[in-house]
């Protein structure tokens, strides 16, 4: 019923990702591939959008995308660079504008009766990022809409159901772009508004038991939302074949692996707890690089892991909760890795030696899609709006060497900082909050006494997928109040810093 609904061909552009977010909002099925790799079964697939790019269909870089199964068979929306190029090789003119077109615009014509500008009016703001501009149609090209700056804002191909616009729909800024892309979708394309997240959890529990059958299952769960809801998705399947692991690096927040284990038991999973801390601190003795610690932290989980689902006989596959950024931020449209700013330690999968098979039940859906599917399977909201946290745990929000001692301070800060962010109704106004332990004693005075202790930094975020993050404005009171009682007490802390640095330049995480 979801399969091969809409396929978003990638050129590359910095929103190709938000395309199909809007289209997952219409209730649509939609998949992204790069132009050059498009699926085997493309012509499948009710509707194809093409999206924008960084490079220019004029001079040596231009992305050709072969569309011979699908020009004038599908219907075809071209976004930006693909509206670009099909005017430019089919006949009509692209050269560089007279005018910055970046930004907004708004819509000074659009031509009478048409379905694809349906319910939207003249005056209509859209939102434009290009350098080169359609001068000229391509062959049977028909102008659909203008901007002041733009003649060819809009087109489509007389005798085909293809469509083009230079502006973004998929940008919040395009104010009616989520209309354009209904009147397209729905009312063109004819592709029917199936996709919810009850639609979701009933065709993967179903396609989750043809593919495992009556095999065992292992799967580690982290107590964060993505693995939590792949976990539940897999015991709704399979039930008693799924052997979940929750292992305790030792890293956690205060308290954490038992009540995420009690509460995963409450849920019903096959869930076996493993306190591996001992193990993990040995592994992280005198190691200060952070992405040593990274690595160090992840071979020890692989071990950890790897010798419990030993203990399970016959286990034949490994479930991970994986979801759709991981999977498309892989594929370059230039080929080229991406500059490797942090070695994230959960992307790098499992040793060869296990030799497992692979299911990922929420590859296929976005962070705010896996949310709303744990909530039609009513999982507890407070574990489903949990904010993000790191898989090396406080590991990496410990500067410098890591000890049972530093540990246990940094547990106490943060519980204190994360607790009052609650009792504060502010945890939810905050994308992911946590303290840091600087590797640095700062002179103090308490009572009479001169304190040479701990410094800690607070962190918290606004941010939509931990890209770009910018940090958070809490009250000045509430600070006040967290620094308090962080200070009196927590032994071994006598200053707290509160981090205002964006995200670039500075990360979320301090190492
Ligand atoms: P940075 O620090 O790169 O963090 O701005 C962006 C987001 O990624 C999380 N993060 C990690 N998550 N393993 C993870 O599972 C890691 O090694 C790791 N490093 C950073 C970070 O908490 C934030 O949400």
């Amino acid at each position: 019923m979801q399969q091969n609904n809409v396929l978003i061909l990638d050129f590359g552009s910095q929103y190709t990702q938000l395309i199909a977010r809007r289209v997952r909002e219409l209730n649509i099925y939609c998949e992204i591939h790069p132009y050059n790799h498009p699926p085997k079964n493309q012509a499948e697939f009710k509707a194809i959008i093409l999206s924008g790019s960084p490079n220019s269909v004029r001079g040596e870089n231009v992305l050709h995308p072969d569309l011979s199964e699908i020009r004038g068979k599908k219907p075809v929306l071209a976004v930006c660079y693909g509206a670009q190029y099909l005017a430019h090789f089919s006949g009509g003119q692209v050269a560089p504008s007279n005018t910055r077109e970046y930004g907004r615009a708004n819509l000074s014509y659009i031509k009478n009766d048409e379905v694809f500008f349906e319910n939207i009016s003249v005056g209509s703001q859209v939102w434009m990022s290009h350098s080169d501009t359609i001068k000229e149609l391509p062959e049977n090209g028909e102008l659909l809409a203008s901007t002041t700056d733009v003649q060819n804002a809009a087109y489509k191909i007389k005798g085909e159901e293809t469509y083009a616009i230079q502006f973004h729909p998929e940008v919040y800024h395009s104010t009616d772009g989520k209309q354009v892309l209904e009147n397209f979708l729905v009312k063109i394309a004819k592709v029917e508004q199936t996709w919810t997240p009850d639609s979701f959890v009933e065709s993967t529990v179903a396609t989750i038991r043809e593919t495992v059958g009556k095999d065992k299952v292992v799967l580690g769960l982290s107590g964060g939302v993505d693995s939590t809801v792949a976990a539940v998705l897999l015991n709704k399947a399979i039930g008693e074949n799924l052997y979940c692991i929750f292992v305790n690096n030792g890293l956690l927040r205060k308290d954490e692996f038992k009540s995420v284990l009690t509460q995963y038991e409450g849920m019903g999973l096959n869930v076996k707890g493993v306190d591996a801390s001992a193990r993990f601190l040995k592994a992280l003795e005198g190691v200060t690089d952070p992405e040593k610690k990274r690595k160090a932290i992840g071979n020890a989980f692989i071990e950890v892991f790897d010798d419990e689902a030993h203990k399970i006989t016959d286990v034949t596959w490994l479930a991970q909760g994986t979801i759709y950024p991981d999977v498309i931020e892989s594929v370059s449209v230039n080929g080229g890795p991406s500059a490797t700013i942090k070695s994230h330690h959960n992307v790098g999968g499992l040793p060869d030696f296990m030799k497992l098979k692979i299911v990922e039940p929420l590859k296929m859906i976005f962070k705010d899609e896996v949310r709303r599917v744990g909530a039609s399977m009513g999982i507890d909201p407070e574990l489903l709006g949990r904010h993000p946290f790191p898989g090396p745990g406080l590991g990496i929000r410990i500067l410098g060497d890591i000890t049972a001692e530093k540990v246990r301070i940094l547990q106490e800060v943060d519980a204190i900082f994360i607790n009052g962010l609650k009792e504060d109704g502010l945890y939810d106004k905050v994308w992911q909050a946590g303290a840091m332990l600087l590797p640095v004693n700062s002179v103090g005075v308490m009572g009479d006494e001169r304190t040479y202790e701990k410094v800690v930094a607070l962190r918290a975020v606004e941010s939509t997928d931990g890209m770009t993050a910018d940090w958070v404005n809490l009250p000045y009171e509430f600070l006040q109040k967290t620094s308090n009682k962080i200070i009196n007490q927590v032994k071994g802390v006598n200053r707290v810093v509160y981090d205002i640095s964006s995200k670039p330049p500075a990360t979320i995480e301090w190492e």
